[in-house]
Formats: C-alpha cells, structure tokens, sequence
C-alpha cells in the first residue's frame, strides 16, 4: 500500500472565475492527452518551450523599467534570464530524449508562438493600467 499522506489535496473550485479556470484546464489537457498518450518526453519537450518564455519576456522587461526609470533592477534581471536559459536547457534535454518529428516541432512552435503573444499582450496591458495610461 502507498503512503499517499504528504499528498495536498486540491483546492475546490469557489465562484466562477475558479470554476471556468479549471474547466478550461480540463478541456485543453483532453487534448494534450488525447496527442501525447504515454510520449511523456514530447509532453515535456511542449511544456519546457512554453516555460522558457515568462523568464526571457520578464528579464527584457525589467531591463527597459530599469533604463526607463534609471534605477537598480535590484538584481532581477540576472534571476529572471538565468531561469529562461535553465528552461531552455530542460527543453534541449527532452530534445535528445524524445526526438520529436519536424511535424512536432512545427506544433511545438505554434503552441510557443501563441503563449508568447499572450504574455505580451498580458505585460502591456498589465503596465498601462498600473500608469494610468489605459
Ligand atoms: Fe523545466
């Protein structure tokens, strides 16, 4: 029998928000389990190329707040680069293990093209409203 003490459970879902977070969760990792099955190295290699964005997007952000406002990134530029070339070793490691198809990387691009995007459109919106510029 497995100790499955130190297990935390989940969070249940209070309101809306919540409720249409997790259902949205679901939907998508129907499909990402319906594409991968038991390839959990090209699981892998996906999710490493969408966790080397937020570092890399985030460092270059607090790089030009830095310049713009002319002060000390209070180190944080450092931290956050050195996540996304961390990520991006992950990814190389999944790479020679699971040897995706080019048709895999053509997918792989696409799903990191997207969240990019995203993560752009979220910082840019996010700095207006906290200068008041929206
Ligand atoms: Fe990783």
């Amino acid at each position: 029998m497995t100790d499955t003490s130190f297990a935390q459970p989940h969070k249940q879902p209070e309101g809306f928000r919540d409720r249409s977070a997790r259902a949205l969760v679901k939907f998508m990792r129907f499909f990402a389990d319906a594409f991968f099955s038991k390839r959990y190295g090209h699981r892998a290699v996906v999710l490493e190329t969408v966790a080397a964005v937020p570092g890399m997007v985030g460092g270059a952000l607090q790089h030009l707040r830095a310049l713009r406002r002319m002060e000390s990134d209070r180190g944080w530029i450092r931290v956050l680069i050195d996540e996304a070339e961390n990520e991006r070793m992950h990814l190389m490691t999944f790479i020679e293990i699971a040897k995706p198809t080019w048709l895999e990387r053509l997918l792989i691009l696409l799903i990191r093209q997207d969240e990019a995007k995203h993560r752009d459109v979220n910082h840019q919106f996010a700095n207006e409203l906290a200068s008041g510029r929206s």
